[in-house]
């Protein structure tokens, strides 16, 4: 039942109401407190944050900018590892003006990117964490723009991923715009490298040779200013380096347990514009891997490993296990409604082979072209275009998979409507007590509920249905899985899920065209509350709710808290945010709640 818990998977709580305030608003019953912030120190020798005497150097020691994923490692009963994508950085927010040249803030900007892992302790009040000492804190670790990563699987070495620097194509510096991400059953971190192709410009014309790959992956083959990094590294400039590009777009793996180890990029799982990658362990023993490519019109995509996953924490097994991922099959999702006379948006579906690691199931496409060039494969097999495939993650207690459809303005327009992308036009408020207005497209987005046949995780049959058309209640189309609309919370552009031991999923959001600040919400699967979806928390004016992460235990939630003040404007001068009100300019942060 419902009643007085620290258990997070049980407790009732008030639910927040939709708000403009420029703050982390918890459930009453709830409270927070900062873990970390951008700019405080991680690695050993981490000069103290200043944000007016900053260098390269010494971000690349500290917390970087816009923490996206997270995830929590338990080291022992009082200390974790937390982990965090760093996605990507906000000059105009980051820098005071006139105070660094440009060629230093971007230098500043790549240290900002990447990755952190960072140890933390128990806090005083039961469900709290705070950052340890940085300085006793052997695991800790800054993963960056420059930090050498190893590629694995099929197309390691394919002439696609070498350039000049590196002649092999197996070793590869960095990871950027990681955005969501997955902790796996052997205990690494999966990161998705999503929006790379942004880093990228050309000074001039590119080969020809890579013109339609680019064109799929909006990747400029004109002179464009896009970040500009390549006017501090030339590899940026695909004039030059066009290999470069296929060097980013891939999952990353990182074993923070293992703070010297080299991470990862797994070629297995493809190449196209990762959210993240979230996997299971089939009854079989196989590893199963869930992916979204965040983009209007993309694909779903899952990898089924050929190895089976060994138990234990042995460094044999460990070893083992962290090999899963670079040999086995990927597919694609198609999906098929079975007609809307039924009420309700459902069908079927199946998972279209692309490959495995040993043969290609795309004619004139080798293995390693798959997987470097994974949306041009998919687009010769026919899967559905999907309203951008965000987090994806199974549920650990009913199996079936969860998927954030945050929205797409061009569904109804450009993409003709299906019944898994079924809104061609939604109602949006301009501002909190606006009235409602039709605007074109899927503008609050889905979650989708997918079966795999048997509840096998490496069926390829499924069946699906839509548990949510998100937005406010009170407009016809949405849908709570057949929940009393007038008990649920508003909720808008669904980004990442997790789940709490008791299976249920907790949604943050990111994009609320609801005229509020975006947050994070609960809502139960199964039994009689069904689609009873509870706002917990709300984050800062501008920001988007990351992570979030129910701890084992059940009495923290952690949430990143990324660009907090980011709106059309905005200053590190005249800030819409000061978020978390230390500084006076906002600093993007992760947060832990728990019980009051
Ligand atoms: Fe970085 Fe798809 O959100
Ligand atoms: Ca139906
Ligand atoms: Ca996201
Ligand atoms: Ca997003």
């Amino acid at each position: 039942g419902r009643h007085c818990s620290h258990d997070v998977s049980r407790a009732a709580f008030t639910p927040v109401a939709p708000n403009r305030t420029d703050a982390v608003t918890n459930a009453p019953e709830f409270t927070h407190n900062v873990v970390i912030r951008w700019g405080d120190p991680v690695e050993a020798g981490a000069r103290r944050f200043d944000v007016h005497a900053q260098t390269p150097e010494a971000q690349a020691k500290q917390f970087g900018y816009n923490n996206d994923y997270v995830g929590v490692l338990p080291l022992d009963g009082r200390r974790a590892l937390l982990v965090t994508n760093h996605e990507y950085t906000d000059e105009n927010l980051m820098f005071p003006a006139g105070e660094y040249d440009d060629a230093t803030i971007k230098k500043i900007a790549m240290a900002a990117h990447g990755m952190s892992v960072v140890t933390i302790e128990r806090g005083r009040a039961a469900g709290s964490w705070i950052r340890a000492d940085h300085r006793r804190s052997r695991h800790n670790r800054r993963i960056t723009v420059h930090t050498e990563f190893a590629f694995h699987g099929p197309a390691a070495g394919h002439e696609l991923l070498r350039t000049e620097a590196d002649p092999t194509g197996m070793r590869v510096n960095g990871t950027f715009g990681n955005c969501a991400g997955g902790t796996t059953p052997w205990g690494t971190v999966l990161s998705g490298e999503e929006n790379f192709n942004g880093y990228f410009d050309a000074s001039g014309p590119v080969d020809a040779a890579n013109a339609a790959s680019f064109k799929r992956y909006g990747l400029a083959t004109t002179t464009t200013t896009n970040r500009g990094w390549s006017d501090v590294d030339e590899r940026f400039d695909l004039a030059r380096h066009p290999h470069e590009a296929y060097r980013f777009g891939w999952v990353v793996e990182v074993d923070p347990l293992e703070p010297t180890s080299t991470p990862v990029k797994q070629t297995m799982l493809g190449r196209f514009k990762h959210e993240g990658a979230n996997v299971t362990i089939s009854k079989s023993g196989h590893a199963v891997a869930y992916m979204g490519d965040d983009e209007r019109g993309d694909y779903i995509y899952k990898f089924v490993s050929a190895d089976r996953f060994r138990h234990g924490r042995s460094p044999a097994a460990r070893r083992h296990n962290k090999t899963l991922l670079t040999k086995g099959t990927l597919y694609v999702a198609k999906f098929t409604g079975d007609g809307t006379d039924d009420g309700v948006f459902d069908g079927s579906g199946e998972w279209l082979p692309l490959t495995s690691h040993h043969r290609s199931h795309v004619p004139g496409m080798s293995v390693a072209e798959v997987l470097v060039n994974t949306r041009l494969a998919a687009d010769t097999v026919g899967p559905t275009k999907m309203d951008r495939p965000e987090d994806i993650e199974p549920n650990p207690v009913n199996g079936k998979i969860y998927c954030a459809l945050t929205n797409n303005s061009d569904r109804g327009v450009k993409y003709p409507t299906d019944e898994t992308n079924p809104l061609a036009s939604s109602m949006v408020r301009a501002e909190l007590g606006a009235p409602l207005t039709s605007k074109s497209g899927n503008r609050n987005g889905y979650v989708l509920e997918v079966t795999e046949r048997g509840n096998d995780h490496t069926a390829t049959r499924f069946a699906w249905d839509l548990f949510l058309v998100c937005g406010d209640p009170t407009a016809p189309e949405t849908y709570f899985a057949g929940f009393d609309k007038s008990k649920v919370s508003p909720i808008s552009c669904p980004d990442n899920v997790a789940f709490d031991g008791a299976g249920n999923l907790w949604i943050s959001t990111d994009g609320n065209v609801l005229g509020s600040n975006d947050g994070l919400f609960r809502v139960p699967v199964a039994g009689p509350r069904r689609g009873h979806v509870e706002q917990f928390l709300t984050v800062p004016f501008g920001a988007e709710t990351c992570g979030p992460l129910v701890s084992r235990d059940q009495r923290s939630v952690f949430v990143a808290v990324q660009h907090p003040g980011e709106t059309d404007g905005a200053t590190f001068e005249s800030p819409s945010s000061t978020w978390p009100h230390t500084d006076g300019f906002p600093r993007p942060s992760v947060v832990v709640s728990y019980r009051r």
